[in-house]
């Protein structure tokens, strides 16, 4: 058996599939997750679930000493709907904030390290070219200001604490199970169009850009991450306690809207209208993120081309009885 590990948000999109990847090197694996948008049918048969709000401070702290000593955690859980965030910032931040001190209070009950899924795109908001992870930090969105809240007490807890935490921030992450209200939320409301032979709609002149990352490299970034930070490989990047590793996850290539329609029309063999609307206001033009730092020190690459993703996405929206994106 190999090591006893949490993952929250385990039954998510990108947790379920990092959790699959553990259960497969051999970990014990205890997935927490409320099911708020999660699947209980995504958590491996070989993980444990517990069905939990990573927000009850107390119910998680039971849990880590239920469980016994815990040698990583995986901390994915969070409600990551911007718009939800524009509508409710306290329940935002509930999950996001509270949910992370809570997740960071348990850890500390075995000296645990974190890994903290955080995020690029709506951290550094608008950019000019690929923000590194030096860029100034102008989160446009509370959910944004959650997530770099959320580091900020990763990192406070690191220091206080000698905790070997880490932070690795997506850029826009799309693969087989994936939400339509997520950050990448398009991929999959595209795929579910062209299975329903429907028109795309797109907002504005379909320019606006971002980085569109496939699951399965996001996956290995973050276990990478986790590794580099048990292996001791990343205490440079700690100087001394005073920061932690914070790692971009992404390509680095700028995929406007109207690209990502052709693909997915490309990939999938159709040719539908496309139905464009005003422009949606406030909404980010350009988000593409430099992840430099990660293939040089993590040794990962982010190299799955958008058309093969795409495959894989369409192909796992058509085996489903109903695709979340004819919903929407
Ligand atoms: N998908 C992206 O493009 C993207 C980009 C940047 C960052 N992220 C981050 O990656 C992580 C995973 O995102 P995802 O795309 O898989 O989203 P997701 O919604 O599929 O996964 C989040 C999981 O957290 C669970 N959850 C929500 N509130 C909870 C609570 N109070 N208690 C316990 N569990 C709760 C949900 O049920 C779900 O299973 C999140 O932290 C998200 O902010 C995602």
């Amino acid at each position: 058996m190999g090591d006893r590990i949490v993952v929250t948000g385990g039954a998510g999109f990108i947790g379920s599939h990092l959790a699959d990847a553990l259960v497969a090197r051999g970990d014990e694996v205890h997935v927490l997750d409320n099911l708020a948008t999660g699947r209980r049918s995504q958590v491996p048969e070989g993980a444990t679930f517990h069905e939990l709000d990573v927000s009850d401070v107390d119910a998680v702290a039971r849990l880590a000493e239920q469980i016994g000593p815990v040698a990583r955690w995986y901390h994915l859980a969070a409600q990551a709907d911007v718009r939800v965030s524009v509508e409710d910032p306290a329940f935002d931040a509930r999950v996001n904030v509270i949910g992370t001190i809570s997740v960071l209070a348990a850890a500390r009950l075995h000296g645990a390290p974190v890994t903290f899924a955080s995020t690029g795109g709506a951290i550094y908001g608008e950019v000019d070219a690929p923000a590194d992870e030096e860029h100034p930090q102008l989160p446009p969105s509370p959910y944004g200001a959650a997530k770099l809240a959320g580091e900020v007490f990763l990192a406070q807890d690191s220091r206080l604490n000698g905790a070997r935490h880490a932070v690795v921030r997506y850029a826009n992450v799309y693969g087989p199970r994936q939400d339509p209200h997520g950050e990448a939320g398009v991929v999959a409301i595209f795929a579910g169009r062209v299975l329903a032979g429907r028109a795309a709609t797109i907002f504005g002149d379909g320019e606006q850009v971002r980085d569109y990352v496939y699951v399965g490299d996001v996956v290995a970034a973050t276990i990478a991450a986790a590794d580099a930070a048990a292996a001791g490989t990343d205490d440079d990047l700690r100087e001394g306690g005073l920061r932690i590793p914070v790692y971009n996850v992404g390509t680095g290539v700028a995929t406007s809207v109207v690209e990502l329609w052709d693909a997915v029309e490309r990939v999938h063999g159709s040719s539908l209208e496309r139905d464009f609307q005003p422009k949606r206001e406030g909404e980010i033009l350009r988000s593409v993120i430099d992840a430099s730092r990660a293939r040089t020190r993590l040794g990962v690459s982010f190299d799955t081309p958008l058309e093969d993703g795409l495959a894989a996405t369409i192909q796992w929206l058509s085996s489903r009885d109903e695709a979340p994106a004819s919903r929407v």
